[in-house]
């Protein structure tokens, strides 16, 4: 028997679903690409099931390691199940190297050292494009308390820690990337979680060797093979397994007497 499931939401590269039990949520991961406040489309075939597998390996390390998260577990090739939280109204960028919206705002070169990492945050608000905020504006308005905004710093900082390590060890370069966090609910007690999904979408990832662009930004900047730079990013993530080429026969002498 076929039961409709009810919709709760549908954003610009996801939809949630209600989950089998109160306070789940079904997370489908869709093909379609968006750029600059959905102002460019496409989509892209595949791309929602690299994404789910790249995100769930990413939350389950982070889940081992005692990162709070909302990640429950993948249910298929498309979706996962995660626990339902209040979403901060804040994306949280963490960077590393300048790049994007850093180097032209401060006239920075692309691929320059920053001195140290840079925490930034901003507005979860399609119609205003995502404004960029102070620690000043999300306490007055009341988007989160000091507190929750040092908690959240606390752990922005632990997850860079742990995707730097994580990209690097497979040749590539974390150059930056944006979370997004959300308040669980659990009896009496409310605490801060890693929300959304963490992959090449939201992530800025270079090639160590040779700086090629393994993110978003392929389809930002028309560059093309997304895929096929998400998927070298699964692949050396262990999420693609290989096959082996049967080996060739070799040329063999033919008796010319
Ligand atoms: P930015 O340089 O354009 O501000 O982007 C910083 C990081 O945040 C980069 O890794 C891409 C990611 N990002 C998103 O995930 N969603 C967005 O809407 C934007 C603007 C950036």
């Amino acid at each position: 028997m076929n039961t409709k499931r009810t919709r709760i939401y549908e954003g610009k590269a996801k939809i949630l679903y209600e989950g089998p039990e109160p306070g789940t949520i079904i997370v489908h991961y869709k093909d379609d690409a968006t750029a600059f406040n959905a102002q460019k489309k496409a989509v892209i075939d595949g791309k929602g099931v690299l994404n789910n597998r790249i995100s769930e390996l990413i939350f389950t390390r982070l889940n081992e390691l005692g990162m709070p998260t909302h990640f429950l577990k993948r249910l298929n090739m498309r979706e996962q199940l995660v626990r339902e939280v209040e979403i901060i109204p804040l994306e949280v960028v963490v960077r590393n190297v300048a790049a994007g919206s850093l180097s032209k705002r401060l006239g920075l070169e692309e691929g320059s050292a920053l001195p140290r990492s840079i925490i930034e945050f901003y507005y979860k608000n399609d119609q205003l494009g995502d404004p960029m905020v102070s620690e000043e504006h999300i306490t007055a308005f009341n988007w989160a308390s000091p507190q929750e905004i040092d908690d959240i710093m606390h752990m922005a900082i632990r997850i860079n820690d742990f995707l730097s390590g994580l990209f690097l060890g497979i040749g590539i370069k974390l150059v930056d990337f944006k979370v997004e966090f959300g308040r669980l609910y659990e009896n009496d007690m409310v605490r801060i979680v890693l929300a959304d999904e963490i992959s090449p979408d939201c992530c800025r990832l270079w090639d160590i060797k040779t700086q090629d662009k393994l993110d978003k930004d392929r389809f930002r900047r028309d560059m093309g093979g997304l895929m096929e730079a998400y998927q070298e990013v699964a692949r050396r993530l262990g999420l693609i397994i290989e096959v082996e080429q049967p080996e060739r026969s070799r040329p063999k002498l033919v008796k010319t007497d």
